[in-house]
């Protein structure tokens, strides 16, 4: 049976308590541990009809609701992507929900990989804009004139600057750069790479963008931080893989959890 945003809002209220939530988090590939952190409920999205039901290993399909660092959040421990079935608008109704549970706020990790040589495996990446490489879009069929959704200044300001301080305070580096979101699931080619790179963007990855969108079209302020797991194809010599994505993601995840923690505990 299919539910409303609403009526899953009421469930999750109903299991994790009636505090509004501030911030919703969604944790990419191998970066969410974070979710352990939290004191509260864990819901398995098998129970929240209309959530996705994931299918890519290293996600763990569960939304936690509850306190981290003196902040109501709302953990998505999964994401769903849009290679899995060929829909975009796959995280609609979580968004929707998330909004509905009173958040303001969605911080959204990604496992990406990196264009540019001053920014290699282990780093981490602000995402200050985005470059939709993936030919389709999450509001297509949307019918409200509200689907013209602007995204000028998509990744707020205002949470960059507080990432940029909570890094700066941690002492780890967080470059700025452009994200392009590729369909997938196969990873790029080195000409593809080259010609991403040639037109501005930084990392690359498969996911994200239709979320930024999503939650911009709910109007959440959003922000986004890349963990760079590889260089692109034909950059360097690694072979290219899942596995290879979720190892490196460690080292990345570890630092972005510093980052998010001072954040949130100084926001
Ligand atoms: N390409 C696309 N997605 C990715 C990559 C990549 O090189 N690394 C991690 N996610």
């Amino acid at each position: 049976m299919l539910m409303t945003a609403e009526e899953l809002a009421d469930l999750i209220r109903f299991r994790a308590g009636n505090t509004p939530v501030e911030f919703g988090l969604i944790l990419g590939s191998g970066l969410g541990h974070l979710a352990d952190a939290v004191e509260g409920e864990a819901i398995g999205y098998s129970e929240l009809a209309g959530f996705p039901q994931p299918g890519v290993s290293g996600h763990n399909p569960k939304l936690v609701v509850g306190d981290l660092l003196g902040h109501r959040v709302a953990i998505f421990g999964a994401r769903a992507h849009y290679y899995e079935h060929g829909n975009a608008a796959e995280m609609r109704v979580p968004l929707e929900t998330l909004k509905a549970l009173g958040a303001k706020r969605l911080l959204l990790t990604n496992a990406a990989g990196s264009l540019r040589d001053d920014l290699p495996p282990g780093e981490l990446m602000l995402i200050t804009d985005h470059i939709n490489f993936a030919g389709t879009n999450p509001l297509i069929g949307e019918a409200t004139d509200k689907r013209f959704v602007p995204l000028g200044d998509a990744y707020d300001a205002g949470m960059r600057d507080g990432l940029g301080a909570a890094a700066r305070d941690e002492g780890i580096a967080l470059s700025k750069g452009t994200y392009a979101w590729l369909s997938g699931p196969s990873f790029e080619t080195p000409a593809e790479i080259r010609a991403i790179r040639m037109l501005g963007a930084d990392a690359v990855g498969m996911s994200t963008v239709p979320e930024v969108i999503l939650a911009r079209f709910f109007g959440l302020e959003v922000a986004a931080i890349s963990a760079i797991t590889n260089m692109g194809e034909g950059l360097s010599d690694e072979k290219l893989s899942h596995e290879h994505t979720k190892q490196n993601a460690v080292a990345g995840a570890e630092k972005l959890e510093r980052v998010i923690r001072r954040y949130l505990g100084d926001g």
